[in-house]
């Protein structure tokens, strides 16, 4: 069995740093299902598909949606490599969180979605990232980690990484955003966004991601 070990939790939690840190010291596969939506999103505004019309393309989607990850180095984003190009700035825009955040609310999505997310699990092991990763995607997991921040905390450092990408935003339409996307994550229908029963829940307000390393393993 291939392990697995899953972080879930809202935007800005740390799912991403973490994840990171954790697949390039384990030399673990590194899945990020919110870029996976994201691509998904993205290559469907590129062919003019919309939710209408998925059904009767969802063939040409499948033949063609290949998405790998790679972890990067630390401090900067896991990048998204779809059809030989390098397309992490295109997909981590706040436009295209939107975007993806009603797209991912849609259970014909989740369905498409749903092997192309397993299809990461390969030896020598696996570190899932998402919303739903403990829950529903990975439910056998032997380990389930729940990130949560406040969500003052979570603008703030949201704030930091578009800047860093030459971005600025306002601080008070990022929490307000970032707000709806939890609300909406959290309160639809399928795959919901919450701890799996079985999971281990860490606040990361006040950890720097060492700290939060450290606790995980801990508790691995
Ligand atoms: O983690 P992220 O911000 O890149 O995720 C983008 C959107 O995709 C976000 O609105 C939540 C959604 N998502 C989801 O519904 N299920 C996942 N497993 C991952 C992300």
């Amino acid at each position: 069995m291939i392990p697995v070990i899953t972080i879930d939790g809202p935007s800005g939690s740390g799912k991403g740093t973490i994840a990171q840190m954790l697949a390039l010291e384990l030399d673990w596969n590194i899945l990020d299902s919110g870029a996976l939506y994201r691509t998904l999103a993205y290559f469907m505004k590129e062919n003019a598909i919309d939710i209408e019309n998925f059904k009767e393309n969802q063939d040409f989607l499948k033949k063609r949606f290949h998405v790998s990850f790679d972890p990067g180095i630390p401090g900067e984003p896991v990048r998204v490599l779809f059809e030989n190009k390098d397309i992490t700035a295109i997909v981590r825009t706040e436009e295209m969180a939107k975007i993806t955040s009603n797209l991912a609310a849609e259970p014909i999505i989740r369905e498409f979605i749903k092997p192309c997310q397993r299809d990461f699990m390969t030896a020598p092991g696996l570190i899932a990232d998402g919303r739903d990763m403990g829950t529903v995607i990975f439910s056998d997991a032997k380990y389930k980690i729940f990130l949560t921040a406040s969500a003052e905390e979570r603008a703030k450092r949201r704030q930091t990484q578009l800047k860093r990408q030459g971005l600025e935003v306002n601080m008070r339409s990022l929490l307000q955003e970032l707000e709806d996307r939890d609300r909406k994550d959290t309160e639809r229908e399928h795959s919901p966004l919450i701890p799996a029963v079985d999971s281990v829940v860490i606040d990361t307000s006040n950890l720097n991601p060492e700290g939060v390393v450290k606790v995980i393993k801990t508790y691995l």
